[in-house]
């Protein structure tokens, strides 16, 4: 039996940083209610230059590193992003150039929030059918690109970052099992819409926050119970929750679902915001390099976002 294992991982944050207090000049709001809001003191934010595959590239390049494999031995590069560089060619195509290497595979999957955990479930896929050896499954997004920095309610959520895996064939158990979700029917409560503004298209983010939150919360409870029941496990027998960095009282929800104290949650959002589909790894590589996060450890990864998507991964790290 051939088993998908984390062998190496990386993130990259891009160096400028917007606090709250430098919102609080431009917008109707106060570090105060930010805070108890959501959480999120601070967030990266890329420079106008930064494309969504610098990003990539940057993590990639690290959690190839940390890997201990040569770049030529990857064959497969997901990107789960909601912020590509363009339409057309993929980000992952764009990560394959800078890394230097051709003709594996790569390609981009948007799930937005969800995403880094649906590349997860397809690379798991992949391996399993020996159709891959050694996948880098890459979240990366530049939120900043696509927020009104007029809009409050938004502008406070986002940041900007990337991380990734490489994920390898293994004898061992690495991945147990992954759970993937999508319902539609919820579009116009978070979506990039096209507006017409002035002569302009305008695409930025809009949310009907507090719906969202609800019915992230039901979600999430009901995901920790498809991922424990499926592998027989005990809500005890998880070390980590390493959860979508959406807001602090989420995760707060989720970790009293879990009966589990928030001494066993990673969390990152206090110095990250919303990264999207870059929040899961990203807040991996800080567990691991922090050194909470240790081999043998039993991680239960959960995301939820627009879409509506959904999802969890049960990890053997
Ligand atoms: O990652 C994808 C999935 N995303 C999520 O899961 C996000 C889920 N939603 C949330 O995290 C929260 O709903 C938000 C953080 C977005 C908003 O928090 P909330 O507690 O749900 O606030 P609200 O939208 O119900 O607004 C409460 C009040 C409103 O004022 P009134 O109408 O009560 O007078 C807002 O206008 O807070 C006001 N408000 C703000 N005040 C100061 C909204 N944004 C701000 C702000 N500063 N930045």
């Amino acid at each position: 039996m051939i088993f998908s294992k984390i062998i190496g991982v990386g993130s990259y944050l891009p160096k400028k940083l917007l606090t709250n207090k430098d919102l609080e000049k431009s917008l109707d709001t106060t570090d105060e209610w930010i805070t108890s809001r959501t959480g999120i003191k601070e967030r990266h934010i890329a420079s106008p230059e930064e494309q969504t595959s610098d990003l990539a590239f940057e993590a990639a390049r690290n959690a190839i590193n940390n890997a201990s494999i040569n770049t030529e031995e990857i064959d497969l590069i997901i990107v789960a992003t909601t912020t590509p560089d363009k339409i057309f060619p993929s980000t992952a195509c764009n990560v394959q150039t800078k890394l230097g290497i051709r003709n594996c595979p790569a390609f981009d999957i948007q799930a937005v929030c969800s995403g880094f955990i649906y590349g997860l479930s397809i690379a798991d896929k992949f391996i399993k059918t020996n159709s891959a050896k050694n996948i880098l499954v890459i979240g990366a997004d530049s939120m900043s690109k696509i927020t009104d920095y007029t809009d409050r309610s938004n502008a406070i959520l986002w940041g900007d970052g990337a991380g990734a895996v490489v994920l390898s064939a293994s004898k061992k158990q690495g991945i147990l099992s992954t759970h993937i979700h999508a319902d539609g029917q919820y579009e116009e409560l978070l979506h990039v819409p096209k507006r017409n503004v002035g002569n302009k298209i305008q695409q930025t983010i809009e949310m009907q926050g507090s719906q969202v939150f609800k019915i992230a919360v039901n979600t999430l409870d009901k995901i920790v119970d498809e991922a424990l029941i499926a592998n027989q496990l005990q809500k005890e027998d998880i070390d980590w929750l390493v959860p979508h960095q959406a807001n602090i009282r989420i995760l707060e929800a989720t970790a009293k679902k879990l009966e589990m104290s928030m001494d066993k949650v990673i969390v990152t959002i206090d110095r990250h915001g919303n990264t999207s589909a870059a929040s899961i790894p990203l807040a991996l590589d800080d567990g691991i390099q922090s050194g909470k996060i240790k081999s043998g450890h039993l991680l239960l990864m959960e995301a939820f976002g627009g879409g509506f998507t959904w999802g969890s991964a049960l990890i053997r790290y």
